[in-house]
């Protein structure tokens, strides 16, 4: 059983991969820090964005079950992921183990941005998650005062607005909805409804 669920920054994806996971009794992998682990070593390092090869031999040596969102959730670690990931060569070897990932029974929720499209196309379900930019930079700026960080919603919103068009105009993998996927929009929704609905797209799919 594999659930694919991509979308946009901050359109609550990976909370609902998290609980669907929980739910169905799944393995979680959050692509995203596959991205920002690489990123975060390079810049540890002190080296440039662009050096493929470099990020190529760290990927290689990534240990997923390392990977630590608390230490890799900072906003200059998630711009560097998102230059990164333009990257052919990277993308194919992070792609390549979040599939042996995906793999391994039971199955899993793998959250991204081409899960559906790229990492996982035969998953038996398929959601793109997503919200207005201005509800997400809403809900981005609530959890860093509520984590005590300062926050600015305007920078807020240009980040993630900066991070769409990267991410979506790409070459390579770009964030796009599959067209077998589930919309669901959570603009209007609190999580609670959000896991609700993405619940009933699951079960439904179990028992078409
Ligand atoms: O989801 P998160 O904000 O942690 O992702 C960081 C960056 O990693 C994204 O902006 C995107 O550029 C890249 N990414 C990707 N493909 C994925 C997951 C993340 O290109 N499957």
């Amino acid at each position: 059983m594999i659930i694919a669920i991509d979308g946009p920054a901050a359109s609550g994806k990976g909370t609902l991969a998290r609980r669907l996971a929980t739910h169905f009794g799944l393995r979680h992998l959050d692509t995203g820090l596959t991205y920002r682990a690489v990123a975060a070593a390079l810049l540890a390092k002190g080296l440039p964005l662009g050096d493929e090869a470099v990020a190529l031999d760290i990927a290689r040596n990534l240990d997923l079950a390392q990977m630590d969102k608390t230490v890799l959730s900072s906003h200059e670690i998630g711009e560097a992921a998102s230059r990164i990931a333009v990257l052919g060569g990277l993308r194919s070897e992070l792609v390549r183990i979040q599939r042996g990932f995906a793999e391994t029974p039971p199955g899993a929720v793998l959250d991204g941005r081409d899960i559906g499209t790229v990492v996982c196309p035969k998953a038996d379900v398929k959601m793109f998650v997503t919200a207005s930019a201005e509800a997400r930079a809403l809900r981005r700026t609530d959890e860093m005062i509520s984590k005590g960080n300062a926050a600015d919603y305007a920078s807020v919103l240009d980040d993630l607005k900066r991070r769409d068009e990267r991410d979506s105009q790409r070459t390579v993998a770009p964030l796009r909805k599959a067209d077998d996927a589930h919309l669901l929009d959570t603009t209007e929704m609190d999580i609670e409804s959000a896991f609700k609905a993405a619940v009933d797209i699951v079960e439904r799919a179990m028992h078409s």
